[in-house]
């Protein structure tokens, strides 16, 4: 969950390596720190607490140098933010620089094991422990850096992606990786390294993506040399990423939350191009296309995320079990992974991911493939691990997204489900030709539908001012619209800070009705579907006990509005997309709602865009 640059050429590797953090502090942000070796083979680090920004003023007037060097941005797992425990970590020498993403779960036992011949420490970091073993190895065997992190690797538990640069070598850089993404920028006569790709794209466009258990030997002016960790030879495959500068950039917009949610018809536009074709509305999606027999046979599928693609799943398995008829059964993966759950030869386990690298539900992935079922990915980055660990998949195809809140991922991982139960609901013949027909091209026309929804966005702006005050909030749905109302009050929370609860509508008298007051707001999904006079009546009995009520409703309803304080209208499409539209006024609520209490919305406390430790 940090972020990892490093470069070697002919350019200053202290500015590339700025610059790549700077696009990787989704990644994590709590302190920052570079490592250059200067021309004549001195090694230096710089690192600080605090963002990029501050380790560029921490630059200022300093010599940094030098061709080549790594850099990082941390995103804390073991050891308070502080300037000591920033990376890159140096070994007791001096000799050695290592930054590392991940976790090194056994860090105590090998620290333990170095202090007895010597060793101390400076941090309270798994990462440095790394570092000094890997220098102990390179000692006690005088051998080469990459033979020494490969024995020192071997001895590690856990997860990483590390690069390491030696004092006296202004020429080679060490990275190694597993379960941590790493991907390798291949320029003219010159290497970069990055935890995502899309950091360093404005230097090339060719990468190679380290696999898991793989070390590469990067130096300059030389062929890539990659290897496994038992150093067998790996093929060096050269990837090219198609992605430009400016999808990158903000686009005008204040924040990239702001422009990803506008951006979602366009982004929908690439998730369902070639996949729903116009005219015959035929579903092509050569991931299940190429698994039929997989699916024709499925006995149950179960999805495995976490977060918001966890709300999206429980979508997919509306979805699913209504057009496939096949059971669905939705895990968040940190507890699939630790309850040994049964899972069958013939069962299909999806792994929902936007950024393709979530702890937990790698490990459910990989526990998936063990048990010999089939692996299954709806993922958003290309080439990062859960794609690369599952036996097939779909991308969404949305982008990257920069903003720590899930927005446009969300849409385009229900659209792609709603994509599969119709192919698969076909090719199963459970679903009625009609119905296809309608579903299929309430997809094509979603770009336009969702882009009708955007427009509610000035209203939601004014509507947001009245509830900054809020301390809690309840989002209630029902039917395909509960998943909706968890994942309208998961966008609220993590950007506001605002407390807020998703719920099934028909709960509210269970219990949670006693929390009802004119300070405890509802936001009420009412849009027209076979539960929608049940919804109502929530609604009428949350007014009678002096509840706020904000209603989502579809143009020209008359009748929620009789009850509701607030009405935002949005377009209607069928049932089971309606959440892809009602979804963007609540974005909207939690985005304006953010902002206006000062909020950083980009990148909101405690949290990174990507959760790569457990
Ligand atoms: C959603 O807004 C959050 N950022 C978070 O819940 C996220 O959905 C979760 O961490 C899963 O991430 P993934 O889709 O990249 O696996
Ligand atoms: N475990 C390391 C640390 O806490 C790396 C964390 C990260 O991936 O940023 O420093």
């Amino acid at each position: 969950m940090c972020g990892i640059v490093g470069y070697v050429g002919g350019r200053e590797a202290a500015n590339v390596i700025i610059s790549g953090l700077h696009r990787l502090e989704y990644r994590g942000y709590d302190s920052a720190g570079l490592a250059v070796i200067h021309p004549d083979g001195v090694l230096d680090v710089f690192k600080c607490k605090g963002k990029v920004d501050d380790l560029e003023r921490f630059l200022q007037g300093k010599n940094a140098g030098g061709t080549i060097g790594i850099g990082h941005t941390r995103w804390a797992t073991h050891g308070e933010p502080s300037d000591a425990n920033a990376h890159p970590h140096l070994s007791r020498s001096g000799d050695l620089a290592l930054i590392h993403n991940g976790i090194i779960e056994n860090y105590r036992v090998l620290r333990d094991a170095l202090r007895t011949q010597g060793f101390t420490f400076r941090s309270s970091t798994d990462s440095e422990v790394l570092v000094n073993l890997i220098e102990y190895v390179r000692d006690e065997h005088r051998c080469s850096l990459e033979e020494a992190v490969r024995e020192a690797l071997s001895q590690v538990v856990g997860a990483y992606a590390i690069a390491v640069i030696e004092r006296g070598d202004t020429s080679r850089i060490i990275a190694a990786r597993k379960s941590s993404p790493m991907a390798i920028g291949v320029g003219d006569g010159e290497y970069f390294l990055s935890s995502d790709a899309a950091s360093i794209i404005g230097f090339t466009q060719d990468f190679v993506y380290l696999n898991d258990g793989e070390i590469a030997v990067i130096e300059r002016g030389k062929p890539l040399h990659i290897m496994t960790l038992d150093g067998a030879e790996s093929p060096v495959a050269i990837q090219k990423l198609r992605l430009s500068i400016s999808q990158l950039e903000k686009g005008g917009f204040d924040h990239f939350m702001l422009k990803e949610i506008h951006e979602q018809p366009e982004t929908l536009e690439d998730c369902i191009r070639g996949r729903v074709i116009p005219g015959t509305r035929e579903v092509i999606l050569s991931g299940v296309l190429d698994n039929k027999e997989r699916f024709l046979a499925a006995r149950r599928i179960i999805f495995v995320a976490c977060g918001t693609s966890w709300h999206a799943s429980l979508i997919g398995e509306h979805l699913i079990e209504s057009m496939c008829r096949i059971p669905v059964e939705v895990e968040y993966a940190s507890e699939f992974r630790y309850r040994d759950p049964v899972i069958y030869p013939d069962d299909i386990v999806i792994a929902v991911s936007q950024s393709g690298e979530t702890a937990d539900t790698l490990a459910a992935v990989g526990m998936a493939r063990k048990a010999g079922a089939f692996v299954y990915g709806i993922c958003n980055v290309v080439g990062s691990s859960i794609p690369r660990a599952t036996h097939s998949g779909t991308y969404i195809h949305v982008g990257p997204e920069i903003g720590v809140a899930s927005t446009k991922a969300f849409t385009g991982q229900v659209t792609v489900m709603a994509m599969m139960a119709l192919l698969i609901g076909r090719l199963k013949g459970t679903i009625d030709e009609g119905y296809y027909h309608r579903v299929a091209q309430a997809i094509l026309e979603l770009p336009a539908t969702i882009r009708e929804a955007l427009k509610t966005a000035p209203e939601v702006a004014s509507l947001a001012r009245m509830f900054t005050y809020a301390h809690n909030f309840i989002y209630l749905g029902r039917g395909y619209n509960y998943p909706t109302a968890l994942e309208g009050a998961l966008k609220l929370k993590e950007i506001s800070y605002i407390h807020a609860e998703g719920l099934p509508a028909a709960e509210m008298k269970h219990g949670p009705i006693a929390l009802i007051d004119a300070e405890m707001p509802t936001v009420a999904i009412a849009t027209p579907d076979s539960t929608y006079e049940k919804t109502l009546s929530n609604i009428e009995e949350i007014k009678a006990r002096g509840g706020k009520i904000i209603a989502v409703v579809c143009k020209g309803d008359d009748l929620v509005r009789r009850s509701a304080d607030y009405c935002i209208e949005v377009p209607s499409t069928v049932e089971c997309l309606m959440p892809v539209v009602s979804i963007v006024p609540l974005q909207f609520l939690s985005y304006y709602i953010a902002t206006y209490k000062g909020r950083n919305v980009d990148q909101p406390r405690n949290l990174a865009k990507s959760v790569t430790v457990e």
